[in-house]
């Protein structure tokens, strides 16, 4: 079975946006993986299809209605019956490398994209959906954390990067940063390559990139070193 995302949104025609280009938009043009966007608003009784409604106990904005909600992600569900479910919002637990690895190793995954000021709780607690967010910061909606979490599992998947090791070296992947990388010409605006680079002594490369690396890490990330999870070796 191709790895399949199922997302529930009122917005669909915003998907596969960019995914559909690159890497990602290539892969989908191959059948590495698939995508369906279900329209929530499919689910709406009124007359104006109306989604959300205003919060109980009062204040701004406007809540997503939880009979919708539920029918949208249900119907999502079907598609990628054995898939994670996931919620993206900014309270959710952050999306990591190990996370896009977890994902991409299962059959797929259901994406429920919220608008307004969130969805009811208690269609986040009746289907045990799993918050996940993009980072420390609020977006007017989860169809571009979608974006950012697919192309981050997408390129995980089997034959979407064509040598699997071009993978191994990436930031995260060994719990550090990546090491700088150059190419030609070699002399640039009178900056020229590391001399170590150009020696042909691949233990001497090996040994530099991963000083590069732990310095960077260590300055930039130095919660990175302590105490993140690692990553899985295959
Ligand atoms: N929806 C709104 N903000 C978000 C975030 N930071 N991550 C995931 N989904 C979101």
């Amino acid at each position: 079975m191709t790895w399949h995302a199922a997302i529930a949104t009122i917005m669909p025609d915003m998907f596969p946006g960019p995914l559909g280009h690159s890497l990602s938009g290539r892969a989908l043009d191959q059948g590495l993986w698939t995508l369906s966007a279900i329209d929530m608003r499919d689910f709406a009784t009124d007359r104006h299809k109306s989604v959300d409604d205003t919060p109980a106990g009062g204040g701004a904005g406007m809540v997503m209605r939880p009979d919708i909600v539920a029918a949208g992600v249900d119907a999502a569900s079907a598609l990628v019956p054995d898939a994670p479910q996931i919620y993206l919002s900014p309270r959710g637990e952050p999306l990591t490398q190990v996370l896009a690895h977890e994902l991409a190793a299962g059959p797929g995954v259901m994406l429920l994209c919220g608008r307004f000021e969130g969805v009811d709780q208690r269609v986040i607690d009746a289907r045990e959906l799993r918050e996940v967010s993009i980072g420390d910061y609020v977006l007017s909606g989860g169809e571009m954390a979608a974006y950012v979490l697919l192309d981050a599992v997408v390129r995980l998947l089997p034959g979407v990067i064509g040598a699997a090791s071009s993978l191994d070296e990436e930031s995260f992947e060994n719990g550090l940063l990546e090491y700088p990388q150059y190419t030609r010409p070699r002399a640039w605006e009178g900056h020229s390559i590391p001399d170590v680079l150009l020696s042909g002594d691949h233990k001497k490369i090996a040994a530099w990139r991963r000083a590069q690396s732990e310095t960077l890490t260590r300055t930039r990330r130095p919660d990175l070193i302590n105490g993140k999870k690692a990553l899985p070796t295959t």
